[in-house]
């Protein structure tokens, strides 16, 4: 089959590789219908990713058809139309049950190499380097889907492609990073790049109460998205700086909430970007940190903050003092995708102009929350199922 495989920095190959197998009884082999890239690829396209091999297929966020399934798979069937999470969660350890997928204690076999790094090892990754366990991506036409029964959320076969695809990844990301901002009615929120998981996460905040929504980045086609798709109020940080901006437009008291959707590879202007383009480069930092330190000095005094921008490893000059002393909250998270249908039913249902202060379901915070509680969410999303549509357009 071909597939795209990773190379090495900047190079990236279509390249003809054998076709994946069922290992376990709990996998399936899904057929590729359609394929995205993330922000997250670029980051091992660039090569900041540790643990990458040449020959690596690609790819975390994808769909298509169930073509085998293992012994053990009970929900799925050969022909079921799906998106797959591109998190690995097995279903089963202490953080699947509390709706943790990408805390997963069983998807990664190379957990291993984190507990190095990280103190524990998370879930693993489709496509996402060996230190998110080496899972071969979905960027190629066949993909072996571990525990098929809990990634695979099973859709229906009349909307298209390109209308479900952002479930698998950017969506549940950019939903999260607005719900773990925990908005009351009134909040300002900002939000930081206006990539898809921007576009998600303000079209959500939205959604969850927020009065005003603000968009920073300095491409103007996707800030020009960001009030058409998402309704933000927008910022170009290339114009103005983007922290006066932000206090001019808060009377003065900075947003209530920041939404890092931008991550390691941030763009940065004057001597700071300087600085961290130097730094990283001679690999002294392994992340540019500019919007999680514009976050800490924008965001209003005792506001949160919500990191959905990935980091790998280390960064450097964070304003620990005005995190501190401000009393700042500090939220972050891989995304939690096996969630996507009730992040999507929610949307959907407040797109479909019902009730905005639907159950939510908290990410980050679960360990409190009981699974009844979530059941109850589930039963009552359920019934919401046609706002899926509204949500992703
Ligand atoms: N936590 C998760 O589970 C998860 C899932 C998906 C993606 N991500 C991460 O989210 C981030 C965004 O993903 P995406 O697909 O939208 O990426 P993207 O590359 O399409 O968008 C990033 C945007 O940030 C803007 N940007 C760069 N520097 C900026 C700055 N200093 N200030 C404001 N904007 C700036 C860029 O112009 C770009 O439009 C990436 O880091 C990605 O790895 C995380
Ligand atoms: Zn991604
Ligand atoms: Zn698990």
């Amino acid at each position: 089959m071909k597939a795209v495989c990773w190379h090495g920095a900047n190079d990236v190959r279509v390249e003809t590789v054998p076709e994946p197998k069922i290992l376990n009884p709990r996998d399936a082999i899904l057929k590729v219908s359609s394929t995205t890239i993330c922000g997250s690829d670029l980051h091992l396209y660039d090569g900041y990713i540790p643990s990458m091999q040449p020959g690596d297929i690609l790819g975390h966020e994808f769909m298509g058809e169930i073509v085998e399934i293992g012994s053990e798979v009970k929900q799925l069937k050969k022909g079921d139309r799906v998106a797959v999470s591109s998190m690995i969660g097995c279903g089963h350890c202490f953080f699947c049950n509390q709706q943790m997928w990408s805390l997963c204690d069983n998807s990664n076999p190379n957990a291993w190499m984190q507990e190095k790094l990280f103190g524990f090892g998370t879930s693993g990754i489709y496509g996402y380097s060996h230190l998110f366990g080496g899972y071969a991506g979905g960027d190629a036409e066949y993909v072996r889907v571990p525990f098929a029964d809990f990634g695979a959320l099973k859709l229906p076969q009349d909307i298209p492609d390109e209308k479900l695809l952002p479930i698998t990844d950017a969506f549940p990301t950019g939903y999260m990073g607005a719900d773990l901002c925990d908005i009351q009615p009134g909040d300002i929120v900002a939000v930081w790049g206006c990539g898809p998981v921007g576009q998600f996460a303000m079209r959500s905040a939205y959604l969850l109460g927020a009065e005003r929504v603000i968009g920073i980045d300095r491409f103007p086609y996707r800030l020009q998205m960001a009030s058409d798709f998402a309704k933000a109020e927008t910022i170009n940080y290339e114009e103005v700086d983007a922290g006066e901006a932000l206090k001019e437009m808060t009377g003065g008291r900075g947003p209530d909430a920041c939404i890092d959707a931008v991550g390691m590879e941030a763009h940065g202007i004057g001597p700071e970007g300087f600085y961290d383009e130097v730094k990283q480069t001679v690999r002294l930092e392994t992340d540019r940190p500019h919007v999680l330190r514009q976050m800490m000095l924008a965001c209003r005094k005792g506001g949160t903050l919500s990191m959905m921008g990935v980091y790998a490893g280390f960064v450097d000059k964070i304003p620990m003092g005005a995190f501190m002393n401000k009393g700042l909250t500090l939220k972050t998270g891989q995304m939690h995708g096996q969630k996507s249908e009730v992040y999507a039913e929610i949307a959907g249902a407040r797109f479909k102009g019902r009730s905005r202060s639907l159950p939510r379901v908290h990410a980050s915070s679960t360990p409190s929350r009981s699974e009844a509680r979530l059941r109850a969410v589930q039963a009552q999303t359920r019934q919401l199922r046609q706002g899926l549509t509204q949500t992703l357009i």
